[in-house]
């Protein structure tokens, strides 16, 4: 019996196993996203990320890559925060030295993991920045990189650092992490496609409401796009482990919940959509206020319990797409043999 009264069975899905097409690596990337914005994306992500940590024994990095930095400030104080600002310990200042000279070893990406959140080992966090890199110094890079290419070739050198840049940034990371889960800011930035690009898995949290089915077909598009950018170079592998359902009981959202979800089910199949749905509780918010999500500090609220159900279907519907995605692999290398 775990605390807050929820009873799981065993979850198999171990993160010793490595499953074909995630480069040999141990940790399983994990990618939150949603071309909109409120839809309860960083609440999900510190949510998943604590439960792994707390009631499935995972070690879990949360990595904020919005500059709103709601995922930082739900793990950590402002004051902490403003204390590794000033110490130059943020996510922007491995990505700037990553852009300008491909590794980052002053401050190193281990100095800037930020250990212990909740006093749990094994939960940690890559705290965010209010910028997080120079645009500048991006674009500049870039046009350097593609004036050495004979061809001139503008996109290849920007694929390129899509491809390497979250890659770089999580490479030293790998071996000390089951899972690494990426807060992705709305909208399509370089560092939201670096994400979806470096990671084996993405969720995608929705709100029931109409406005909601544009913002997954708009990410669906954008991941395709980003497939046929990289098909030529490296593939893009990361699969979409499901739709959660977020903020759902409202009155607003219950006029137009069956409407919703009928245009859902028209364009994926039940096993791409959690069955868990995350309710409106106001208690998830006001998590925030201690710097901590709601399954560490209040777990017998309705939402906490909601969170390590979800974590546990999470968990389930990773071990059901590994299977698959093995039984891919083993398919086209009998195609080769
Ligand atoms: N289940 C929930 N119940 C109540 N409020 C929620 C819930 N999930 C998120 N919120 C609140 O909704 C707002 C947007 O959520 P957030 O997770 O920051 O979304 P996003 O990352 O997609 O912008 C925040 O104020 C958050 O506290
Ligand atoms: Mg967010």
């Amino acid at each position: 019996m775990l605390q807050g009264g929820v009873k799981f069975a065993n979850i198999s899905a171990t993160a010793a196993v490595v499953f074909p097409g995630n480069r040999g690596r141990m940790a399983y990337i994990i990618a939150t996203a949603n071309m909109k914005g409120g839809v309860g994306k960083t609440t999900l992500t510190v949510n998943l990320a604590a439960s792994l940590a707390k009631y499935f024994q995972k070690r879990v990095l949360v990595v904020d890559l919005d500059t709103q930095i709601s995922a930082t400030l739900s793990l950590m104080s402002p004051q902490d925060f403003a204390k590794r600002r000033k110490e130059q310990r943020t996510l922007k200042h491995i990505v700037n030295q990553i852009v300008r000279q491909g590794n980052a070893t002053n401050p190193t990406v281990s100095d800037v993991v930020h250990h212990y959140i909740g006093s749990l080992k094994g939960f940690d966090l890559l705290p965010g920045d209010i910028d997080l890199y120079d645009e500048f110094l991006v674009s500049e890079t870039l046009f350097e990189q593609a004036s050495q290419d004979p061809n001139h070739n503008f996109a290849q050198a920007w694929n390129r650092l899509e491809r390497v840049l979250l890659e770089r940034i999580l490479e030293p990371l790998h071996k000390d992490y089951d899972f690494i889960v990426l807060d992705c800011a709305p909208g399509y930035s370089l560092l939201t496609r670096s994400a979806l690009v470096s990671s084996d898995f993405y969720i995608l949290p929705a709100k029931p409401e109409p406005l909601s089915v544009v913002g997954i077909q708009l990410l669906e598009r954008r991941i395709e796009q980003l497939r046929q950018n990289h098909q030529l170079t490296d593939e893009v592998t990361t699969q979409l482990l499901g739709i959660v359902f977020t903020m759902t009981g409202g009155l607003f959202a219950s006029r137009y919940y069956r409407q919703v979800m009928q245009r859902v089910h028209t364009d994926f199949s039940a096993a791409k959509v959690f069955q868990t749905q995350v309710p409106n509780d106001v208690s998830v918010s006001k998590a925030v206020d201690s710097f901590t999500p709601i399954v560490l500090s209040n777990p017998s609220a309705t939402g906490a319990k909601v969170f390590v159900k979800l974590t546990q279907e999470f968990l389930k519907k990773l071990e059901i797409n590994l299977g698959e995605k093995e039984q891919k692999t083993k398919l086209n290398l009998a195609a080769i043999e």
